[in-house]
């Protein structure tokens, strides 16, 4: 808990000789503490890692929690304070551990840090998630959209191993900017596993994948499609691409998480196509949430 006291502050005030003092820990142990069991770096800017789940957590496909580690000590009163974010969890609420997708900013105060952690580290994790990505704020519809940039795939990475997706949609549109073709890899590789992922297969359905239409751009490096997913929306691109129909608010629901200006541009497209922005007390036909960074 936040707040919560190490045992020995509570023994602070009790008169005791040297001998009966319980002794200190020299590293006390994290508030809600997991471990971190796999680290993957994909580029100098991206890095993907797994922790153990608490046995208590809940969470729905989408969701993000805080997570973070322990800051450095106050140079005056020596107390560490835990330095938390909101990240998406991006495995899927059926699975033993907890995955996450995180950027790496050299100068920020969260992911300077978390970037160098390896399996057998503690990181701190709040056990509330919370969040709108979630099937339950969109309406029953055929198709739909999951729009991300960079690190703002994680919570579709969640959902794309969601059983309930591909029962409630016949279709799964997902589209993914980034600047490089190496900022496409965690999401290519999250989609090419799906197709071998024999219990999804199995409980899902065979060969449910082939309801998924995967479509990366890349804005500054040459990939097969170049160019940032509003653009091609808008020129019709994207939608000769997929053969598929512009975005119609009687079967299309989408859901957006990406970089700000990404988030407010593709809102009001979305709302120039018909669509209106649902909430977990009143799902409609499409969601937002910002990609957190550091
Ligand atoms: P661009 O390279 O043209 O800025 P970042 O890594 O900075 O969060 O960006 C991830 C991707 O999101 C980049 O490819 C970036 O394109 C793209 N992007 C940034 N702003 C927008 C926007 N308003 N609409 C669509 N894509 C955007």
């Amino acid at each position: 808990m936040e707040g919560q006291r190490p045992y020995y502050y509570m023994t602070e005030l009790k008169p005791v000789t040297q001998s009966q003092a319980t002794p200190v820990p020299k590293v006390p142990t994290l508030p809600d503490a997991q471990t971190v069991t796999e680290v993957k770096h994909y580029t100098d800017r991206l890095f993907s890692f797994k922790c153990t789940r608490p046995a208590s957590l809940r969470f729905r496909s989408g969701e993000f929690v805080m997570i973070g580690l322990m800051g450095d000590p106050d140079p005056k009163t020596g107390k560490q304070k835990p330095l938390l974010r909101a990240y998406s969890i991006a495995s899927p609420s059926w699975d033993e551990e907890l995955e996450f997708y995180s950027i790496k900013v050299q100068d920020g105060p969260l992911t300077s840090k978390l970037q160098h952690i390896q399996p057998g580290d503690e990181v701190i994790l709040r056990p509330k998630p919370v969040g709108t990505l979630v099937h339950d704020a969109l309406l029953p519809g055929k198709r739909i959209w999951f729009f991300a940039t960079g690190t703002g795939f994680a919570p579709f990475s969640s959902l794309l191993r969601e059983p309930q997706t591909y029962q409630d949609y016949d279709e799964v549109v997902i589209t993914h900017t980034c600047r490089t073709v190496g900022e496409l890899t965690y999401g290519a590789e999250i989609i090419e596993g799906l197709k071998t992922d024999e219990l999804l297969n199995e409980v899902i359905g065979d060969g449910f994948w082939k309801k998924i239409k995967y479509y990366p751009t890349t804005t500054r490096e040459d990939s097969p499609k170049m160019g940032r997913i509003t653009d091609l929306m808008r020129s019709g691109e994207a939608f000769e691409d997929l053969g598929v129909a512009p975005i119609n608010p009687e079967h299309d629901r989408a859901m957006v998480c990406g970089n700000l200006a990404f988030n407010l541009e593709i809102k009001d497209m979305l709302e120039g196509y018909g669509l209106e922005e649902g909430a977990n007390s009143d799902p409609k036909t499409y969601v937002v949430e910002k990609a957190f960074l550091d």
